[in-house]
């Protein structure tokens, strides 16, 4: 065989795809490990384009009709990088990651920039204010000083979710989190698991990092009102959310990311009581029902959408679950034998399918078939990154007394301008299109129909 290079054969028009191209690792390696995730990593960045001339900062091309990401992905994507940052220690994205975070954190200092007003839900916010959290706990470079620091944004946002004008304010699903932040937008009538969920995650971090029970206090009580709605069922089936009047119309589709956004919130709500057994018992039912659900031949799947049309918000669920169980790991160490064969044979899974792309190892969606299915997306290559960065150890988050350097602010989101306000200012073009547009995709392979009941 005529030994030829990539340049030659790109030079003669024909598609480079050689076969030993493949994304490969041995998962017993931590060396080799990095080494694949940093291949990810790369390739997941080609997706972005905020740091080019004409683009905005921070998001991913979107939101739909201008390109499939909404605005909550790019918020969840720098929050995966720098998960990765702190399991590998490259600090190749630093200033990228920066540089998009603090242009999103909008003219309030809260992740509502006016331009996405339309589809803002509290969950699309939260996304955002997680990848803050994120940062705080890994020891991320803080901003100047004149800047928005990582604390005090997702203060911002958890004091203005906990605000009445996000919730409901009498009847069965009282003090629920809305979906949808602006009274003009569809799905505002929406009392969804992500968007409480989310609350509950931040509410149980702000807790363990400022060691302040205000946090915890309303962390429990969302959790409890879940329960007793049955978005958390007796079998800790975890499902979507139900519409007012009285949020018993459940939808019962299951999204892998609702339960694992719990799983780990409860992870930091046990490490937080020093092990408190309500929590531990929380853990384990979520575990034990997700792996259930989620790992039905030990690979990650995602049965309400992956048997039909996943879209791009849900083709990056699995990267949410890799990382969230393998924080539930650490932070719950009783959990960590069950949790890390489960991750690492998901992830050699996730692996063997990444052979697409123009360099022959960009990752595709469906885990289990063990084949690239011809589809690239920012989505896909987070998943496979996430799985990766799951498997290395690294040390536990920060806090303020244990090694944490960001600048809190209780107070921060108190005062600012009011929803009524705000959404008079923009106007809501009703697209009610944020993170969980999905679910009406969802609800036509599956379980239920969202339109329907809506
Ligand atoms: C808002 O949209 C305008 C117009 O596309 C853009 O120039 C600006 O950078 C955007 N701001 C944010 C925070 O996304
Ligand atoms: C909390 O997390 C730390 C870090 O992983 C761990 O050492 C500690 O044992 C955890 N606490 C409990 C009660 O399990
Ligand atoms: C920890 O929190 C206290 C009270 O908010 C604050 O005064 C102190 O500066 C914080 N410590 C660090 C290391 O940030
Ligand atoms: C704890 O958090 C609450 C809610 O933000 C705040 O009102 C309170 O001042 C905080 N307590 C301390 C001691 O910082």
């Amino acid at each position: 065989m005529v030994r030829v290079s990539k340049s030659l054969l790109a030079g003669l028009g024909l598609a480079a795809y050689p076969a030993h191209a493949a994304l490969t690792v041995n998962l017993d390696s931590p060396e080799s490990i990095k080494q694949a995730a940093a291949q990810v990593a790369e390739d997941l960045l080609t997706f972005y384009h905020g740091d080019e001339p004409g683009w905005v900062p921070g998001i991913l091309p979107g939101p739909p009709p201008d390109g499939e990401y909404y605005w909550w992905q790019g918020g969840a994507m720098w929050g995966a990088l720098m998960d990765y940052r702190h399991h590998t220690g490259d600090k190749s994205y630093d200033d990228i990651t920066s540089t998009a975070m603090l242009f999103q954190v909008g003219d309030d200092r809260d992740f509502m920039p006016r331009n996405w007003s339309a589809s803002m839900g509290n969950d699309d916010q939260a996304f955002w204010a997680l990848s803050a959290l994120t940062a705080a706990e890994t020891g991320f470079t803080d901003p100047a000083a004149e800047e928005p620091q990582w604390l005090s944004l997702a203060q911002a946002v958890f004091n203005e979710q906990t605000h009445e004008d996000r919730r409901v304010p009498s009847g069965n699903c009282e003090w629920g989190l809305r979906w949808q932040v602006f009274p003009s937008n569809n799905g505002y009538d929406y009392i969804n698991t992500i968007a409480n969920a989310c609350y509950f995650n931040i509410g149980a971090r702000l807790a363990r990092y400022t060691n302040n029970n205000t946090y915890s206090d309303l962390a429990a009580r969302t959790f409890d009102i879940m329960e007793r709605l049955g978005y958390v069922d007796k079998d800790w089936n975890v499902y979507d959310g139900a519409h007012l009047p009285d949020c018993t119309d459940i939808n019962k589709a299951q999204f892998s990311y609702n339960a694992a956004m719990l799983m780990q919130g409860a992870a930091f709500m046990y490490n937080y009581t020093d092990g408190e057994q309500m929590w531990a018992d929380r853990i384990n039912g979520l575990l034990t029902r997700t792996l259930a659900v989620f790992f039905p031949d030990g690979v990650a799947f995602e049965p309400s959408c992956e048997p039909g049309n996943c879209n791009a918000d849900m083709r990056s669920f699995k990267g949410f679950l890799h990382r969230w169980m393998g924080s539930t790991a650490q932070l719950a160490p009783f959990t960590y034998d069950t949790i890390m064969p489960v991750i690492k044979k998901s992830v050699a899974a996730g692996v063997a399918q990444c052979t697409g792309g123009d360099n022959g190892r960009f990752c595709g969606f469906h885990w289990t078939t063990g084949v690239f299915d011809g589809r690239t997306g920012a989505g896909q290559q987070m998943n496979v990154l996430g799985g990766l960065t799951a498997l290395l150890a690294a040390n536990p988050p920060l806090t303020n007394t244990t090694g944490g350097t960001s600048l809190g602010d209780p107070n921060a989101g108190s005062d600012r301008t009011t929803i009524t306000q705000l959404a008079e200012i923009t106007g809501g073009d009703k697209a009610g299109a944020g993170i969980l547009t999905a679910i009406m995709i969802a609800g036509a392979v599956g379980a239920f129909s969202w339109m329907s009941i809506d």
